[in-house]
């Protein structure tokens, strides 16, 4: 029979490698004839360890387990910390999985499982079609830049494709940074694959001979796990010289940053790659015209590049079937913060953000009302309680000056002081400023200052005209989003939670 134990770096957290070696020990002892699989995670993290077993109706989910308790289960298939079937769980059965299709389900590092699971469907299809005919299909399929911008990929990757040029590159950027956000890591240890055939797609439609995946330092498992398929997709023929018989050329690197988060803009991660250190470039020119290394270069986010097999596997039309408006497909979304249920969650556009929440995330973890939530990193809005039917799509998020961004989501309940978390938004600004424009990198100091006058009740008047100004300064000011969206948390906290600001004042009088 074959098992299954997340090899993931959130499971192993909570202790998956005792019980995968639970299992292994027990196997033995029993004389049993068990394959041990240790696939990435499902994204159900409060099920973590989650252990399935293979059986005739399906694979059968127990979680979270202890590795004392793996006799027990191997003993009582009706264990109590039996889940039923896995794909027949609520949280599983009700996504529509594209990116995240072979996520949890397989094997990360078997070659033979992606195959089994439909991987390199879509660049098999690709390298029958013209170039220009995959970039129509990316861009008929509505695919949007989910690294949070949501800037349509096909435009990107035509721009590429019509830019002259002897090298080219496609860059991934994996610095995945944003608070409450996760999704690209779990796809890269769980279905790296997945990411290698979608650069290999770009590479192929663009022109571009030489990819780099720019992984964050804080990712060491998903920089070992795709070091292990790349060098597996090089011995498979699906990366290096004449892929798969088509004679297209590709290489692929990975490289590994060093902790700051302005390394997620993507001229600053172009800078890195260079071996500079993280400063921002003006744009334009752009990197698709003018990227790496002054070559053309498509920069697309790991869950944008992990979207294309499917697209090409199974056709524009079908991806852009799906989703609401002008945010087509899928989004992986992540629930974060105080939430009962943590994890990921893949749908198509246009679920709300209540339902998410409430219905899949099973409301906060302390059980107190949800008085706040944050989506799209550290420089999204905060949406107060009753704004939470909004429909999760990337227009209805910017209606209401907030932004759906990678698709992170965290939760807060009534005890949060909104007042500190607007000042956090400043200083954690003020740390991660490139330093290059002064509303950013003086702005964002300032404002720390002022909200903190304000907080403690002096001139407080004077002090919140102050903030407003400077939040315009950024706004208007500042050379990229850093600084220029980091406004919107202090903003939306001052208007939907102005009393948090004030307490001091009130409780003066
Ligand atoms: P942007 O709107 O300037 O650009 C979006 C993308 O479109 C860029 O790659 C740009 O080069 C490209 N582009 C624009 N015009 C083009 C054209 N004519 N042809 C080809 N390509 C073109 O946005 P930016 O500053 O790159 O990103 C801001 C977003 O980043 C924010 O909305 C935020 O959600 C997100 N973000 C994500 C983080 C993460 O960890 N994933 C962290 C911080 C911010
Ligand atoms: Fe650098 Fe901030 Fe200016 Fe961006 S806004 S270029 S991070 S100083």
């Amino acid at each position: 029979t074959t098992i299954y134990v997340p090899r993931d770096s959130a499971a192993v957290s909570v202790g998956a490698d005792a019980v995968a070696e639970a299992v292994r020990r027990e196997a033995e002892a029993r004389g049993l004839d068990v394959r041990l699989v240790r696939n990435g995670t499902r994204g159900m993290l409060w099920l973590e360890p989650l252990l399935e077993i293979e059986t005739p109706e399906g694979r059968v989910g127990y979680g979270p387990v202890e590795p004392h308790q793996v006799p027990e289960i191997l003993d009582n298939p009706d264990h109590e910390l039996k889940l039923g079937l896995v794909e027949e769980l609520k949280w599983m059965k009700d996504q529509t999985r594209l990116c995240y299709a072979r996520v949890g389900v397989t094997d990360p590092l078997s070659a033979d499982d992606y195959l089994a699971n439909g991987g390199m469907a879509g660049l098999r299809n690709a390298l029958q079609m013209e170039k220009a005919e995959v970039v129509k299909a990316v861009t008929d399929s509505g695919l949007r830049g989910r690294g949070g911008a949501g800037f349509p990929a096909g435009i990107k990757w035509n721009t590429v494709l019509n830019t002259p040029g002897e090298l080219k590159f496609v860059c991934c950027n994996a610095d995945e940074g944003d608070s409450g956000t996760f999704a690209d890591r779990i796809l890269i240890e769980g279905d790296p694959f997945c990411l290698i055939e979608g650069m290999t797609i770009a590479a192929y439609a663009t022109d571009a001979t030489e990819g780099y995946v720019y992984l964050r330092s804080e990712y060491p498992d998903a920089v070992k796990a795709l070091r292990q398929a790349i060098e597996i997709g090089y011995a498979r023929g699906w990366l290096g010289e004449n892929i798969m018989g088509s004679g297209l050329k590709f290489d692929l690197f990975v490289r590994v940053g060093a902790g700051a988060y302005i390394c997620g803009e993507e001229t600053s991660m172009l800078e890195s790659l260079e071996g500079k250190r993280g400063m921002v470039r003006a744009k334009p020119p752009i990197p698709a015209i003018t990227g790496l290394f002054g070559k053309p270069t498509v920069v697309n986010n790991v869950l944008t590049l992990a979207s294309v097999p499917s697209i090409l596997a199974d056709g524009a039309e079908a991806y852009a079937a799906l989703g609401m408006g002008r945010s087509l497909g899928t989004q992986v979304f992540q629930l974060a913060g105080n939430i009962a249920r943590g994890g990921v969650y893949e749908t198509a556009f246009g679920m709300s953000l209540a339902e998410l929440i409430n219905e899949y995330g099973g409301g906060t973890r302390s059980g107190r009302p949800v008085r706040a939530v944050q989506v799209g990193g550290p420089l999204g809005a905060y949406l107060p309680a009753d704004q939470l039917d909004l429909p999760l799509d990337y227009e209805a998020f910017a209606a209401v000056n907030a932004m759906l961004g990678h698709g992170g989501i965290v939760v807060f309940d009534d005890t949060v002081d909104m007042a500190a978390m607007a000042r956090f938004a400043m200083e954690f600004c003020a740390e991660e400023s490139c330093g290059k424009c002064t509303p950013c990198r003086v702005g964002s100091v300032r404002g720390v200052e002022t909200i903190d006058k304000i907080v403690a009740g002096q001139d407080t008047d004077t002090n919140l005209a102050v903030l407003n100004d400077l939040c315009e300064l950024m706004t208007d000011g500042s050379l990229c989003a850093m600084g220029g969206l980091t406004p919107n948390p202090v903003l939306s906290a001052l208007r939907h939670f102005p009393d948090d600001f004030t307490r001091a004042e009130t409780q003066a009088h």
